[in-house]
Order: C-alpha cells, then structure tokens, then sequence
C-alpha cells in the first residue's frame, strides 16, 4: 500500500506492507536512530513524535499514519545536542540507547509544559526506560536543558 508521510518536515511515498510497524518503515528509510527494545510498547526507546506528540512506533501500522507528521531526533538535531550537552556535564550518558527517544520526549515536554517540576517531569518520561543510569542524572541534567536559554 502506498503511504504519504511527512517525515522531520520532508513528503515521504512509501510502499508498505499492510502489518508494516513504524519502527520499521522508519529504519527501512535509514531513520537509524529509532530504536527497538522491547517490541511491545513497554520500554519507550522506540518513540517518536506523531503529531507532534511522543508514540512508541513499534505499535503503530505504518498505514495508519497516511498523512501525518512524523519526528524522529535527526529533525530536532539541535535541541538533542543541547540536552546531550547536558547530559554530558551531568554524566548521564551510559551506553546511549535512549537516547534519542529521550530527547524527542523532553522536546516534546518543553513544548507542552511550562517549567516543569521534577515530579512533572518524571510523570512525562515513566514511558521512557533506561537500562543504564538510575535516572537521577537524567533528570538533573534535563532541569538543566529546560533553564538554558542559548
Ligand atoms: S520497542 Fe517500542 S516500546 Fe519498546
Ligand atoms: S543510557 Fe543505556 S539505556 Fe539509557
């Protein structure tokens, strides 16, 4: 089936299989930083943005989503090395798999949530895991991230 998305701002035609995943389609089209963990909406380190909002894509059939807006980090390259940035001075880098997902979320966040405390910001990321670093950093360096104004 033929699928219209727009993908970080770009029209994308796509053929795709009727059972076809958006993890999937989206690694198909060299979107590498979208992750599979779990497989099973779970674990988050698939997410990406619909709309605007974060989805873990390896729920979502590809043909559902004719149409729509799709974000993965490569469009939000700037506000992901900021946040990587500090999570640089935190040391909250581990093995880096969530990254990606991580970052879309909090973007997603700052766009939806005016000053966020910690606990609001924990309650935006609970579907996010992250299998290396306790969090604590994580969250530190994101009340970091929110405050910078360069
Ligand atoms: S791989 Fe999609 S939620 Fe875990
Ligand atoms: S840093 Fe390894 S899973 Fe998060």
């Amino acid at each position: 089936m033929l699928v219209n998305l727009i993908v970080n701002g770009q029209p994308r035609s796509i053929e795709v299989a009727k059972g076809e995943f958006l993890l999937d389609t989206l690694r198909h089209l060299d979107y590498l930083s979208v992750r599979r963990g779990c497989d099973s909406s779970s674990c988050g380190v698939c997410t990406v943005l619909v709309n605007g909002k974060p989805t873990p894509s390896c729920s979502l059939l590809t043909v559902r989503l004719d149409q729509q807006e799709i974000t993965t980090v490569e469009g939000i390259a700037k506000e992901a090395e900021k946040l990587a940035t500090h999570f640089g001075h935190e040391g909250a880098d581990q093995c880096g798999y969530c990254n990606p997902s991580m970052a879309l979320t909090v973007y997603a966040m700052k766009k939806e949530l005016k000053k966020p405390t910690l606990e609001q910001i924990k309650a935006y990321l609970v579907g996010n895991l992250c299998r290396c670093t306790g969090y604590q950093a994580q969250h530190i360096a994101i009340l970091h991230y929110l405050e910078d104004q360069s």
